[in-house]
């Protein structure tokens, strides 16, 4: 079970306090939300900002690429911290070569799924990839409510990978709160991106702990 908060919910003007913060709190991997303003309605940071936070965090990175042509950009996130460079399917009609590229830089594959396209479009790299991201929003903003689609997309995927025998992880991301983590976590959810529900907390440090600890606990389960 990995927490994974997207800083695009946090204060962007106390960057390094707030990355502090869920550190401490026990969170495993920092997602970065990357948007182009074409594939998503809306724009948010680039390499560079990714290249400073690397700088002072230790912590790993999960580079959500919401982003046209992604396959002029993966080598710009490659820094010291990223461990997952994670495409959107809806971007790219050369997949495999795409995830082919990804894996070149020494990062581990991700592919994203939007709401609206079925977890089948993923069958041919599921043996490939390291990592699927269900989409649980339309991307582009923090905030937003979940869909409850998600579970079956998300049942779908961890029943394809027992069968198939596979080792990739499934991601959720988008409206994520402790609220529909348990039963994410029964659907077979390995990776939960929260946002708003981590940044937005009166004690971030506190909360992230609290959350993780819950996280925990319904894997026991
Ligand atoms: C949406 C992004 C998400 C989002 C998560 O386009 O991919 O990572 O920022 O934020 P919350 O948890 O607020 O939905
Ligand atoms: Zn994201």
């Amino acid at each position: 079970m990995l927490l994974a908060p997207s800083i695009l919910a946090s204060d962007f003007t106390d960057l390094k306090s707030e990355i502090r913060k869920i550190e401490e709190g026990g969170a495993d991997l920092i997602h970065m939300d990357i948007m182009d303003g074409h594939f998503v309605p809306n724009i948010s940071y680039g390499p560079d900002i990714v290249r400073q936070i690397s700088e002072i965090t230790d912590m790993p990175f999960d580079v959500h690429l919401m982003i046209e042509n992604p396959e002029r950009y993966i080598e710009k996130f490659i820094t010291k911290n990223t461990e997952y460079i994670c495409v959107h399917v809806e971007t790219s009609v050369h997949l495999n070569r795409l995830i082919d590229q990804i894996k070149s830089t020494g990062a581990k594959a991700g592919v994203a799924i939007n709401p609206s396209t079925p977890a089948a479009m993923l069958d041919e790299v599921l043996q490939d990839v390291d990592m699927v991201l269900v989409m649980a929003v339309n991307p582009g903003f923090g905030g937003q409510k979940f869909l409850d689609l998600s579970y079956n997309k998300i049942k779908a995927l961890d029943e394809k990978r027992k069968h198939m025998d596979l080792g990739f992880k499934i991601a959720v991301d988008g409206g994520v709160t402790l609220d529909n983590a348990e039963k994410l976590a029964a659907s077979g959810s390995d990776i939960f991106v929260m946002g708003t529900y981590i940044f937005k907390a009166e004690d971030v440090r506190a909360h992230t702990e609290h959350v993780k600890k819950q996280l925990v606990k319904y894997k026991q389960c």
